[in-house]
């Protein structure tokens, strides 16, 4: 994503216009996916493994967890690209879990999946580590971009081809911070 370019200069939270997802109904939709994802992990004896990617993730992930009625627990994971434009279809983790997923159902959490790559790697590496299952749970998905074809098992919701900031969403670093979804133009 543009992270070459002059960081631009941050928009307060008063000047925002109209989110394309406004906070209200980014809570809503996380409730929704916390029960659907309580009742598809109802029966299992160990509590679920939240793996969140770090950063952007981490807004949706304190939210949904706090949404679920089953135990879990949390792990990071950091994904970061290769040097710079020389293979951009590489990524090193440079965080990878702390403790053991051998046999636990594991719910991956990202915010957006744009080309796919992140999760491919990511979920590449974690299969590794022999889970009981692996899902992902992502809170925006857009598909218009998409280079690696990646099962999404709970997606918040479909977006058209434009760049998002805010509800742990940044550009150059900032903007996380804003409550709902704004495009960034
Ligand atoms: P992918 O590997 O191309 O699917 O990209 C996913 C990653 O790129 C996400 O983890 C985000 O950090 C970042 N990203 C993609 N699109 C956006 C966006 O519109 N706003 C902010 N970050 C984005
Ligand atoms: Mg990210």
């Amino acid at each position: 994503m543009p992270e070459t370019s002059a960081p631009p200069e941050p928009i307060l939270k008063k000047d925002m216009g109209r989110a394309l997802i406004s906070a209200e109904r980014i809570a809503k939709r996380v409730e929704e996916m916390g029960r659907e994802i309580s009742e598809v992990y109802a029966d299992i004896d160990t509590p679920l493994v939240l793996v969140v990617i770090l950063k952007g993730a981490t807004v949706f992930a304190a939210d949904l967890l706090r949404s679920l009625s089953i135990p879990a627990e949390l792990e990071f994971v950091s994904a970061a690209s290769y040097g710079s434009g020389t293979s951009p279809g590489k990524l090193r983790l440079a965080h990878m879990v702390e403790g053991p997923l051998v046999g636990r159902h594991v719910l991956l959490i990202e915010d957006i999946i744009d080309s796919g790559r992140t999760v491919s790697a990511i979920e590449k590496r974690l299969r590794r580590l022999k889970p009981a299952s692996l899902r992902l749970a992502a809170l925006l998905d857009r598909p218009a971009r998409r280079e690696v074809d990646t099962r999404i098992d709970f997606t918040g919701f479909v977006i058209p081809d434009r760049f998002v900031i805010g509800y742990g969403l940044d550009y150059a670093g900032l903007y996380r911070e804003l409550p709902g979804i704004y495009t960034l133009t």
